[in-house]
């Protein structure tokens, strides 16, 4: 069975965490996967967390099972965290998954068995994991513009004719912000035209929200979402607290449904649950249980949303401290791109030639379309990231 078997590549952003783990040089910079560091390189356990697992440690009193779609209060609470008042609770159907990447595979399990002749429309580009998920599961899929190569900002017009051609039952996948890989997101006006579109065709959003808080502020983050669950009947939705929370390896993610009413939600509920079980019964405990200890407990909440606003503001003056760097050293506005677009990620705009020379010539790691995850850069590396870029981009 095994004998003529040749292991599938991994996908390029795992490929580049293995050269990067690989490479011996001293002064390489990883500014590859997304993962958040601090100004010393490091991914810490924020300390909300860790005051949770503490409180966690001390009152939990069995490693039962909880239910198939995790634990209520998790849910609720995510629930609240991510649609506020924007739909009533009652609509909304949800899951844990293990983190975000279960949750896109479980509401696109749930949409292959619904609709399968559903077409799945993805932003080009796009994080690699959707259409190499898509794909997996055999659904069809397709492509709408989303940069404007000239303005690095969004094609509207591009994106809005290739959705125009979306039909009832497809899904728009939409990042709910710090779009992956491109940092371009959608304006508040957008939000709503995607959403008319919705209404008028009646395809379904489809969320991704991995970064919400990266941008700028978890109900800033959140705003395109919200208004779009206000508009249309049905929306799906997948959520990670990788970042966020800084749970990466414990795997907290929610798969959510907006339904038409609450009966069509009970129903999707006990859907969501199924698949769950057909694919891994339990989700993993937790991570979801330090989060909803975090969101239950107003003095953790404000002391996450602080280190998150850390987070953010460290990703913003990175921004803004390597476009000014490099308009110093390229003598250009070129690169000013990286002080308006936000998250995480950029597309620095190299060729997979350069890519390669930066890697290879001066040990800075960027995925091979050029994205680059501005968290990953210091005081230090700024200057050195800057000629490195100039040298071989000009
Ligand atoms: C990324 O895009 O780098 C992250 O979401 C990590 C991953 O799983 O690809």
């Amino acid at each position: 069975m095994f004998e003529t078997l040749t292991a599938p590549q991994p996908d390029k952003i795992i490929q580049l965490m293995q050269m990067f783990r690989d490479d011996p040089r001293a002064d390489k910079v990883d500014l590859g996967v997304g993962v958040y560091r601090t100004s010393d390189g490091k991914t810490p356990v924020m300390k909300a967390v860790k005051a949770a697992e503490e409180l966690i440690w001390q009152t939990q009193d069995s490693k039962g099972y909880v239910a198939l779609a995790g634990d209520a209060g998790y849910l609720a609470t995510m629930k609240r965290l991510i649609f506020a008042e924007a739909v009533a609770q009652d609509r909304l159907a949800a899951a844990a998954t293990p983190g975000g990447t279960g949750a896109v595979r479980q509401v696109l399990e749930m949409v292959k068995r619904l609709t399968p002749e559903a077409t799945i429309w993805i932003s080009a580009p796009t994080w690699p994991n959707h259409p190499a998920i898509i794909g997996y599961l055999g659904l069809a899929m397709r492509e709408y513009r989303y940069v404007d190569a000239e303005t690095g900002g969004l094609d509207r017009a591009g994106m809005m004719a290739d959705l125009a051609q979306v039909k009832r039952g497809d899904l728009v996948l939409l990042h709910a912000c710090c779009h992956n890989p491109t940092g371009v997101d959608l304006t508040l006006e957008d939000w709503r035209a995607i959403g008319d579109l919705c209404l008028e065709t009646g395809a379904i959003p489809f969320v991704d929200m991995a970064y919400l808080g990266f941008g700028e502020g978890i109900d800033e983050d959140a705003a395109g979402t919200r208004l779009l669950a206000g508009m249309v009947p049905e929306m799906l939705l997948a959520g990670s607290c990788s970042k966020n929370f800084g749970l990466y390896r414990d795997r907290a993610g929610i798969a959510v449904a907006l339904c038409g009413n609450a009966g069509a939600a009970q129903a999707t509920g006990g859907m969501l649950a199924w698949l769950n079980r057909q694919n891994f019964a339990f989700p993993p405990d937790h991570g979801t249980r330090v989060v909803q200890t975090i969101l239950g407990d107003a003095g953790l909440t404000g002391l996450w949303r602080d280190e998150l606003r850390e987070m953010r503001v460290r990703m913003q003056e990175n921004r803004a401290a390597l476009a000014a760097e490099l308009q110093r050293v390229t003598g250009s506005d070129g690169y000013a791109f990286l002080n308006t677009q936000c998250g995480m990620f950029s597309l620095l705009g190299a060729t997979p030639d350069e890519v390669d020379r930066l890697r290879g010539e001066h040990g800075v790691y960027l995925v091979f379309d050029s994205r680059m995850n501005v968290a990953g850069l210091t005081e230090e590396t700024i200057p050195l990231v800057a000629k490195a870029v100039a040298e071989v981009m000009g």
